[in-house]
């Protein structure tokens, strides 16, 4: 197991989720990248979209991940989060039906009621994989697609940065920062029953200088990946 203390460069002080994300609310939709998450979400070539029925957004936060899924034609989306803050902005947002103050190892959905189960940007937070991947199991209907975003392990040892928010004094904070290797995915994922169908990794481009200048240095390092799981059964 890797530890990301070993590899801290910043020395933030570090708070839960709930703590961070609490605060973090009022700024993180100008502060997070589209080309983190959404831009390697348009990539994938597997999901279609379009044909998912009921889909479930594990660690919805202020609702980008569903609003993006609705916007490809994602009929009906639950979302399930940890901090009430986020979950009101995605209150107020109205890209989901349904939103539940849960932990994604635990969420209270219906078993084998979707058919799309997506969680983008949170799997640094959690200490292990295995429940989310049982979780997003639970909930899969056979043939369901599990697609996943994730902070990638190699731009969080070479950065020696955490998952951080400027706090409204001007301080960096850092919240609860967890390093998963590709290998712990593929692990949970195959350990749970599912099939990898499809991955891409983001590197540092053009599109990421143009939002991050100071990040030249690391030109074409990966910086985030996509996982695309199947559940046989169709
Ligand atoms: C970086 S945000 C991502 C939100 C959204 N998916 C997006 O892409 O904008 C991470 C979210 O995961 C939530 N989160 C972290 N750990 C969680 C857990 N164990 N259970 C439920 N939600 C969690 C946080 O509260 C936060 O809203």
């Amino acid at each position: 197991m890797v530890r990301f203390a070993d590899f801290d460069t910043r020395g933030y002080p570090m708070v839960d989720v709930r703590t961070g994300y609490g605060q973090w609310v009022t700024t993180y939709e100008r502060t997070v990248e589209d080309v983190m998450d959404l831009a390697l979400l348009e990539e994938l070539a597997v999901p279609s979209w379009g044909s998912v029925r009921r889909a479930a957004d594990l660690g919805c936060g202020t609702g980008r991940t569903g609003a993006w899924l609705r916007g490809k034609g994602v009929a009906s989306v639950d979302g399930v989060d940890l901090t009430p803050e986020m979950l009101a902005v995605a209150r107020s947002r109205g890209a989901h039906d349904l939103l539940v103050e849960a932990d994604v190892a635990a969420t209270g959905l219906d078993g084998g009621g979707y058919d799309l189960v997506a969680s983008s940007l949170v799997d640094e937070h959690l200490a292990d994989l295995r429940p989310l991947y049982g979780e997003a199991w639970r909930l899969a209907a056979p043939g369901a697609l599990f697609v996943l975003v994730v902070f990638h392990p190699h731009f969080i040892m070479a950065s020696g940065m955490p998952t951080h928010f400027t706090s409204g004094s001007g301080e960096s904070i850092a919240i609860t920062t967890h390093v998963h290797l590709i290998s712990e995915h593929v692990t949970a994922g195959i350990g749970a029953g599912w099939t990898l169908a499809e991955m891409r990794e983001g590197v540092v481009d053009e599109r990421w200088l143009e939002v991050k200048p100071k990040w030249e240095g690391y030109r074409g390092h990966p910086v985030s990946a996509a996982m695309v799981w199947r559940r046989p059964g169709l």
